[in-house]
């Protein structure tokens, strides 16, 4: 048997993650920092993406993985809740990455209307998936572009639908990963 020491994954914004899981202990609120931080910094290198739209910002944590994993992007991540909004300000400050993660504080669906098309990569963290969010998030990707959807394991017809939309062959490719599928990456055809 090998000796070898197991090896385990540095996470460069580790603080900002524990400073969220400590926020919701206190908050009381849903700001569950997503899994796998280095898996959206690596796809989002792989796209060499220039434009990231983030919903469901919370503290920063999966923004900043996205702008370490494609330096040469601007993250546009947007968030309802004031006081997320005001920390994750802070996080992206201390982080000098001040012009590179821009966070926007509103609903989705009143800011994502003023926002242009074109995004490489789009990325959905914010609750419960739906069909109109979806929608909109294909419209906002280029062809071609990548779709990151998570929280696919919460319960209900919504995301049963939102998870359909993702499998219809004509306009998506998907593969599923995590466990129990709670992600997805889609390709926009
Ligand atoms: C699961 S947390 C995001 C976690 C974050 N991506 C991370 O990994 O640290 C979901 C966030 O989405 C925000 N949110 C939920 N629904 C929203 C909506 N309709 N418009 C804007 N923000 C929303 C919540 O306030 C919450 O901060």
């Amino acid at each position: 048997m090998s000796s070898r020491p197991k090896r385990t994954e540095a996470d460069p914004f580790a603080s900002v993650r524990a400073a969220t899981d400590a926020h919701r202990a206190v908050h009381g609120c849903g700001a569950y920092p997503y899994s796998n931080g280095a898996l959206l910094g690596a796809l989002a290198g792989a796209a060499n993406a220039r434009r990231i739209l983030e919903l469901g910002t919370a503290l920063g944590y999966t923004a900043l993985w996205f702008a370490h994993g494609a330096p040469d992007a601007v993250v546009d991540s947007v968030e309802r809740d004031e006081e997320h909004v005001r920390i994750a300000r802070e996080h992206v400050t201390a982080n000098d990455l001040d012009g590179h993660v821009i966070v926007y504080h509103g609903d989705f669906a009143d800011v994502l209307s003023g926002f242009d098309s074109g995004y490489d990569v789009a990325f959905f963290d914010g609750f419960t998936p739906s069909p109109p969010v979806l929608k909109t998030m294909r419209a906002l990707l280029r062809t071609r572009g990548v779709l990151i959807s998570a929280n696919l394991t919460h319960s209900g017809k919504e995301t049963e639908a939102y998870r359909a939309g993702l499998l219809n062959r004509k306009v998506w490719l998907t593969a599923f990963v995590g466990p129990e599928a709670e992600t997805a990456i889609s390709i926009k055809l």
